[in-house]
C-alpha cells in the first residue's frame, strides 16, 4: 500500500513537472506583443537552436525584433536594431527588421508598365515609391501557418496583397518561413503567386551591427561583398541603368574593408547616396543559394554571412539614422549605427528591361531565399 502511494505521489509530480514544462516551452516560444490601433493582437514568437541563438520576430510585418548571437567568448548580444515595443514600430521605423514588399527597394516615380498597362504606384519617398509604398508589408499583419510552423524552430507567416492595393495590380499570395537553423543561421524562405501580372521583389530589412545593437558606429566592420558590378544611381536613388564596374573606386568590396575606409569620399555616388546605399551585382549565378557577402566584427569576433538566391544585395550603410529613433534599452540610433544587406532584384527592374525581370505571372511561383549565417573568428 505505501508503496503504490509513493508511486502515485512519484507519478503526480512527474505529471505536474512535464504539464508545466510544456506550459513554459508554449508561453517561451509564443507571447503576446500588443494590439494594433484596430485591436488586433499581434505576437512575439521565439525560435532558438541548441547553440542559444534566438530570434524573436513578430506577425506585424514580420519584423525580427531581437536576433541574440554569441560572441567569440560564448557572450550573446542583440546584433539587430530595434524597439522594446509594438507602439514604436507602429508610430515611426526605417523599417528595423522588417519584411518589404510587395517591392522592396525604389521604382521610379512610383509608375511601370506591364502587358500595356501603366499602373500607378503609391509615392512615398520623394517623387518616388519605396519598399512597397505607404503601407507596404512591413505595416500590415500577417497570419501565422500553425500547421507548417514548427514552434521554436520555424514560423510561418502568410499574406494576402488584395489587387489595387498601394497600386499593384493582382491579388498576390505571399508566404514567408523563418528559421533558425542548428548552424546558427537566420534563414528566410520566401513564395508567392497571383491570379494577374504582376510585379514581386521580397526583401528582408534587418540593422545588423555586429558589436550589438546601441553599441555605436558600424564604420570598423570589414565587408565583403562578391560582386564586380553595381548599379550607379541619380540623386533620387533611383538607378541609371548602367551596370559599373567597382573596380579603382570606393564601392569595392570585393577584398574585405572597413566600411568606413572610403565612405566619405569625394566620389559622386557616394555623394549620392549620403555613404553607401547601392546595389551590388552580385557575381554569383542567379537562382543558386551562394555566397553574397561577409561581414566581420573584430571586437566580438562575429562574422556574419549573407547566402541568397538573389542576383543583388542593397547594402546600405545606415545613413539617415540621426538618434531621432530610441530603439531598444532607450538606446538612440545614431549616424551609422547599423547596416542593412538587403538581397533582391535590382531597384526599378520594371522601368529596366534589361535588368533580371521582377514580373510574375499567374500559374507561376516567386521564390527566393536567404540566409543569414553567424559565426566567430
Ligand atoms: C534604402 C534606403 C532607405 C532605407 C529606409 C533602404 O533599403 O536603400 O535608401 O532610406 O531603406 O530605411
Amino acid at each position: 500500500m505505501k508503496t503504490s502511494i509513493a508511486s502515485i505521489t512519484i507519478f503526480l509530480i512527474l505529471a505536474a513537472s512535464f504539464t508545466s514544462c510544456n506550459k513554459q516551452e508554449s508561453s517561451m516560444t509564443k507571447q503576446s506583443f500588443g494590439k494594433t490601433p484596430d485591436g488586433t493582437e499581434v505576437f512575439l514568437y521565439t525560435l532558438r537552436n541548441k547553440n542559444g541563438m534566438e530570434a524573436r520576430i513578430t506577425n506585424y510585418g514580420g519584423i525580427v525584433v531581437s536576433l541574440m548571437v554569441k560572441d567569440r567568448s560564448g557572450n550573446p548580444s542583440d546584433v539587430v536594431l530595434g524597439f522594446d515595443s509594438l507602439s514604436s514600430y507602429i508610430k515611426d521605423t526605417p523599417y528595423f527588421g522588417a519584411l518589404i514588399g510587395r517591392y522592396g527597394n525604389r521604382i521610379g516615380k512610383g509608375e511601370f508598365q506591364l502587358g500595356g498597362v501603366k499602373y500607378t504606384l503609391a509615392v512615398n519617398n520623394g517623387a518616388n515609391h519605396l519598399h512597397g509604398g505607404l503601407k507596404g508589408f512591413d505595416k500590415v499583419v500577417w497570419s501565422v501557418d500553425d500547421k507548417a510552423s514548427v514552434p521554436g524552430e520555424t514560423l510561418v507567416l502568410t499574406y494576402v496583397s488584395r489587387d489595387g492595393e498601394e497600386g499593384y495590380p493582382g491579388n498576390l499570395s505571399v508566404r514567408v518561413a523563418y528559421s533558425v537553423t542548428s548552424n546558427n543561421e537566420l534563414k528566410i524562405e520566401y513564395s508567392a503567386s497571383t491570379d494577374k501580372a504582376t510585379v514581386v521583389n521580397l526583401t528582408h530589412h534587418s540593422y545588423f551591427n555586429l558589436a550589438g545593437a546601441g553599441s555605436g558606429s558600424i564604420l570598423d566592420h570589414e565587408l565583403f561583398i562578391d560582386a564586380a558590378r553595381f548599379t550607379p544611381v541619380d540623386s533620387g536613388l533611383i538607378p541609371t541603368g548602367e551596370l559599373r564596374n567597382v573596380g579603382g573606386t570606393p564601392m569595392d568590396f570585393t577584398t574585405q574593408t572597413a566600411i568606413g575606409a572610403r565612405i566619405n569620399d569625394s566620389y559622386e555616388q557616394l555623394q549620392k547616396g549620403g555613404g553607401y546605399d547601392h546595389n551590388w551585382v552580385l557575381n554569383k549565378p542567379f537562382g543558386t543559394l551562394g555566397l553574397a557577402a561577409r561581414a566581420y566584427e573584430k571586437t566580438s569576433g562575429r562574422i556574419m554571412e549573407v547566402l541568397t538566391t538573389e542576383p543583388g544585395l542593397q547594402f546600405y550603410s545606415g545613413n539617415f539614422l540621426n538618434g531621432t529613433h530610441v530603439g531598444k534599452g532607450a538606446v538612440k540610433y545614431q549616424h551609422r549605427s547599423g547596416f542593412c544587406l538587403e538581397t533582391q532584384h535590382y531597384p526599378d527592374s520594371p522601368n529596366k528591361p534589361d535588368f533580371p525581370t521582377t514580373v510574375l505571372e499567374p500559374g507561376k511561383t516567386y521564390t527566393s531565399t536567404t540566409v543569414y549565417r553567424f559565426s566567430v573568428k
